[in-house]
């Protein structure tokens, strides 16, 4: 089908998105097309177009947060029918590895080749200009449809509103499950988030469920922090130092049981503050993502070593998609898990340039292109 979407040809250089004509190929094995309701816009499509995350091969359609109705089924899909209500998952599971088994999906082997530029067959569904376009997580979801694999489709009730069901792709279960699985966070934990994006949002919100007893959000906007306090934190400053003497008094001086990293880009000078006002045995997670190319790092490894602290790494929040996604829309139907408001601003497809400017001024939580 001819449609449009939004493409990158030249990768991190900052060139923007070009919104122009595509073709979409009809699903083939195990693929579904979807029209989609909604498609977040996630900071980790920026580092496509800056650089953070550097790609060998052009051009890319954007867009990995997206959720929809099923069109049309390809050959030996037998889980799913048109007309279902489905979100696509930016990291595929395919229940069968080593990884999916033993109930760590997010890091299924399928996912080694999300940035590959090509479907998991290894040819294009996308084309524009005489070219195979590749796809952001095997998805792109900056386009109306989306031919997707099965393996990254999760099922979902018909009575959740898809646009909000749209960040449960992504930015959600992230940030939900670094605090809920990453940090292990436990009741009355003092916690510490580090950016409150789409993705830091939803880590308060998930320290909120596991009982926190204090949550402090950073984050230099102050609109970021007004509505990090909405969502539940207990406090919200705009730097590590000011962050840093709240968790003193709270703790009388023994420091964070956890601080977790959601800043729009990771960089080592922001570790060793974090370690710093972290306390004995405590954790440290890493959720952002750093420039691939990023190896300094300075840290007192002293006190890292001898005070028994953790740093710990987080992939899609440590979640397990086809668990976490139901329940996720469960906690949203019982009133437990916030989604109407973590949508700021509404946008067009053609307008995604500014969807994304608007992004980096921290204007939104969430940005969210709409479609017909
Ligand atoms: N690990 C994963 O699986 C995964 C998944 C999705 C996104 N991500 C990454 O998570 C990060 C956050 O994504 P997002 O969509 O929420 O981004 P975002 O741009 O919506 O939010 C980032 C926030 O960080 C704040 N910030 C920037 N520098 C800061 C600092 N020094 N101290 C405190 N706050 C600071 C910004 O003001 C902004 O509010 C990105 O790096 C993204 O690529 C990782
Ligand atoms: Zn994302
Ligand atoms: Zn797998």
């Amino acid at each position: 089908m001819k449609t449009t979407g939004a493409l990158l040809w030249e990768p991190g250089t900052n060139s923007g998105w070009s919104v122009e004509e595509i073709e979409i190929d009809p699903p083939e094995r195990r693929e579904v097309m979807v029209k989609l309701a909604a498609s977040g816009i996630c900071h980790s499509d920026q580092h496509l177009d800056d650089g953070v995350i550097p790609l060998p091969w052009a051009p890319v359609l954007g867009g990995h947060e997206g959720a929809g109705v099923v069109t049309e089924v390809g050959p030996e899909v037998h889980d799913l029918e048109v007309g279902d209500h489905v979100v696509l998952s930016f990291l595929p599971s395919c229940g069968k590895c080593r990884m999916c088994v033993s109930g760590r999906s997010n890091m299924c082997e399928l996912g080694a080749g999300v940035l590959a530029g090509v479907a998991p067959d290894g040819t294009h569904r996308v084309h524009a200009r005489d070219k195979g376009v590749g796809c952001m997580s095997f998805l792109g979801t900056f386009a109306p449809y989306v031919c997707a694999p099965v393996d990254a489709v999760v099922k979902i009730d018909e009575d959740i509103p898809l646009d909000k069901a749209a960040l449960i792709g992504c930015g959600v279960p992230t940030g939900w499950g670094s605090s809920v699985y990453g940090a292990d966070m436990q009741l009355g934990d003092t916690v510490v988030v580090v950016g409150i994006g789409g993705v830091g949002i939803n880590a308060v919100q998930g320290a909120r469920h596991k009982g926190a007893k204090n949550i402090i959000a950073i984050d230099p906007v102050p609109f970021k922090q007004q509505k990090a306090r909405e969502f539940g934190a207990t406090h919200s400053v705009s730097n590590y130092d000011q962050a840093a003497e709240l968790v003193q008094q709270m703790t009388n001086g023994q420091g964070a049981d956890r601080v977790i990293l959601t800043v729009g880009v990771m960089h080592g000078d922001l570790l060793e503050p974090a370690q710093a006002m972290t306390r004995r045995g405590g954790v440290i997670v890493m959720t952002s993502a750093a420039p691939v190319l990023q190896r300094d790092v300075q840290i007192d490894l002293f006190t890292f070593a001898m005070s028994g602290k953790r740093l710990q790494g987080t992939l899609y929040g440590s979640t397990n998609s086809r668990n976490d996604i139901p329940l996720l829309c469960e906690l949203y139907r019982t009133g437990r898990l916030e989604l109407d408001g973590l949508i700021t601003r509404t946008y067009r497809l053609e307008d995604i340039n500014q969807a994304f400017a608007d992004m980096q001024k921290g204007l939104n939580l969430r940005g969210v292109i709409m479609y017909d």
